[in-house]
């Protein structure tokens, strides 16, 4: 394999000045604000990985006819990085991040991008833009790393260039208006993926797919989907941007398992693990959506959370089912969601001991 290229550094000429930064960041909401810099890099057949970079944040020039425009090849990660308790910087798991970005690539047949440059890439453009940490509650830097093909052509085929950018954005909660549980909608007209499709790769065209069922979900005054298995339309496989866990009245959790349609949450994972850690038993297996209508009547089911890098975890309060609807337990945030989130978050901003390894100072 070639070296590593290095990544040449290019400062802003002219940041946003500290007022008006700090104005910026004082409600930052999720996605709406972005910081100076970005890190980029190229790929093409002929030199592998190149001019990787960190640059100003600056709009791309883009050919009418580059192919991510047109057939959507094109893949993303989400990650955050935290200003720990000592006033460090710091990411959470990013090489399964690194990881899960080339199985999205391999799906979606683009180059792998070796983890090094992927991990190095984010660590620049975070340490680079360190004053934007928002001071809010619960706040931190989203990391955006996307790659798109970038060939200026319109045959249908893998392409012969792609360009990688890694994009930061200062955020705070996720939802708006800080709810304290989410409102649900099923799904009954569309799916999210189906076996062989592209569900387990975070590319942009599985979100694409998810807006019509989200807008009905809004429409219907709720905050997520939740989608149903592609085949037998019962069993629950997640909502459109995060995934869902069950908590029963025995204090077990269940979880819908990773076969090919779900997206491998980094969180659910973490999640599975601090669970596991704290004695409790965590299956990975199917759940109906009748069934979950009847252990949330019945109190069998007593909590149901969402949980992701954006979303953290957040309390599901009610979930609608045409005209039906069913409130999970007291319908507000359940105990031991917001036991598992305290245990999350602590170690994020290393507030709790990181007996995992999973955070990595930058
Ligand atoms: C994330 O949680 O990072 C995602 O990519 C999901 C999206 C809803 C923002």
């Amino acid at each position: 394999a070639p070296a590593l290229p290095a990544l040449a550094i290019e400062p802003h000429p002219a940041r946003v000045s500290d007022a008006d930064r700090a104005d910026r960041i004082a409600d930052p909401g999720f996605g709406r604000i972005f910081t100076d810099h970005m890190a980029s890099a190229v790929w093409n057949t002929e030199q592998g990985w190149h001019d990787a970079r960190i640059t100003p944040r600056v709009p791309l020039q883009i050919d009418p006819a580059t192919s991510v425009l047109h057939y959507a090849q094109e893949i993303f990660e989400g990650m955050k990085a935290y200003r720990t308790a000592d006033g460090a910087m710091a990411l959470f798991r990013p090489q399964e991040n690194a990881r899960r970005f080339n199985a999205s690539a391999r799906r979606m047949a683009m180059p792998e991008i070796p983890e090094a440059l992927f991990l190095e890439a984010v660590r620049q453009v975070v340490a680079t833009d360190a004053d934007w940490f928002p001071g809010v509650p619960g706040g931190a830097l989203y990391i955006r790393p996307f790659m798109f093909s970038s060939d200026v052509r319109l045959g249908v085929r893998p392409a012969s260039e792609y360009r990688f950018l890694v994009i930061v954005s200062p955020v705070g909660n996720y939802f708006r208006g800080d709810p304290t549980a989410i409102k649900l909608w099923v799904s009954r007209n569309y799916v999210r993926a189906a076996p062989g499709g592209t569900g387990e790769a975070k590319c942009g065209g599985n979100y694409a797919g998810s807006l019509v069922a989200q807008a009905e979900a809004i429409e219907r005054g709720c905050d997520q989907v939740v989608y149903l298995d592609a085949i037998e339309r019962k069993w629950v496989e997640e909502l459109g941007g995060m995934n869902l866990f069950f908590v029963m009245d025995d204090g077990t959790l269940v979880t819908p398992p990773l076969g090919g349609t779900i997206l491998p949450g980094i969180t659910r994972d973490s999640l599975i693990t601090i669970a596991r850690d704290e004695g409790l038993t965590v299956r990975e297996e199917r759940y109906g959506i009748d069934q979950w209508r009847a252990d949330a009547a019945s109190g069998r089911l007593v909590e149901s959370f969402a949980c992701g890098t954006a979303a953290v975890v957040t309390p599901v309060g009610e979930v609608r089912d045409g005209d039906s609807v069913f409130t999970i337990g007291s319908g507000g945030p359940g105990q031991l969601t917001q036991r598992l989130r305290q245990r999350l978050v602590d170690i994020q901003y290393g507030r709790a001991p990181d007996r995992h390894n999973w955070v990595e100072s930058i």
